[in-house]
């Protein structure tokens, strides 16, 4: 499990954006989709949204193009707007609202990531269906994180801070669940923006990820492993192919940011066997 936040450029925790969560299951057998041959590993990208900002990849370019033209700019004006950002994300979900563009350009609460539910937000498939995917915890030591305020100020490396901190005296407890679509008409496929109603089709729950109290980062390792590893959700089964066009611009996209990163870390690769092979 990987968590991280969403912008592409190495921000100072404060400037508080989405967080994200991927997950690379191991000793996956199936039809490989396009690109993925030969491994065996299924990854998982998930953040803690419901649905996605926009509903197709060509309303998603317009978005993009703002924080492509600031990305790795002014991280102490980006600060600031996270801060007054902050404040008008709170006034909107004091009247009962949210608005994912606040959030995605630095007005995210600045709460503890580990309290927080994490989406594929678009679909995928699931075998003979087609769902949506989210983890939630349900560790008691993790849902009193739900919400919690996470102190960032001159800490900027606060949220891998805060997850150090907790698991260097205790594991987790997730549980995997899923949306199954029931409706043609109220789960659009094509519309990443539109969350599926859960009054029709509940999120249920399939499995649990259970982790033990562990490192969760070391300076001596932890820069190489996320140099040397990827997650991309194309990377994985034909039976979990993600779907709609969000999810199809992705394919291209990771797979030209993984090598864009090669150029500048020099570290090529290496897709894990094993868990071992993380070491
Ligand atoms: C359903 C919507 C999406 C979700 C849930 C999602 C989630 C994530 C997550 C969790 C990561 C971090 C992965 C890691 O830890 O390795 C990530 C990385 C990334 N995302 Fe997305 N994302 C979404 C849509 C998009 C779209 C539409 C684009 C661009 C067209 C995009 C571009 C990227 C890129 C370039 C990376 C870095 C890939 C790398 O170099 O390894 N994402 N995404």
């Amino acid at each position: 499990m990987r968590f991280s936040t969403s912008p592409g450029d190495i921000l100072d925790d404060k400037v508080s954006t989405p967080r994200g969560l991927a997950i690379k299951v191991f000793d996956v057998a199936g039809e490989r989709l396009p690109g993925s041959e030969g491994a065996t590993t299924q990854d998982f990208l998930l953040v803690n949204g419901k649905a996605f900002a926009t509903p197709n990849a060509k309303a998603f370019l317009a978005n993009v193009k703002l924080l492509a033209a600031t990305t790795d700019k002014a991280e102490g004006l980006k600060k600031v707007l996270s801060a007054v950002l902050g404040g008008a994300e709170t006034i909107i979900e004091a009247a009962g609202g949210q608005s994912a563009t606040l959030k995605s350009l630095g007005g995210h609460p600045k709460t503890h990531v580990l309290g927080e539910s994490f989406f594929s937000m678009a679909p995928i498939r699931f075998g003979d269906y087609v769902a949506k995917l989210g983890v939630r915890p349900i560790a008691p030591a993790l849902t009193a994180l739900t919400d919690k305020p996470v102190h960032l100020d001159d800490k900027p490396n606060g949220l891998r801070e805060a997850v150090s901190a907790f698991f260097a005296g205790q594991g987790g407890e997730w549980e995997v669940v899923v949306q199954l679509r029931t409706s043609a008409d109220t789960m659009p496929i094509e519309d990443a923006h539109k969350p599926w109603p859960e009054d029709e089709s509940p999120y249920l729950p399939v499995a649990r990820l259970v982790v033990g109290p562990q490192a969760s980062w070391d300076e001596a390792r932890s820069p190489r492993i996320n140099d040397a590893s990827a997650c991309s959700p194309w990377h994985g089964i034909a039976a979990h192919q993600p779907l709609g066009s969000i999810m199809r611009v992705r394919k291209a996209v990771y797979e030209a940011s993984q090598a864009f990163r090669l150029t500048r870390t020099g570290c090529p690769l290496h897709e894990p066997a094993a868990v071992a092979d993380l070491g």
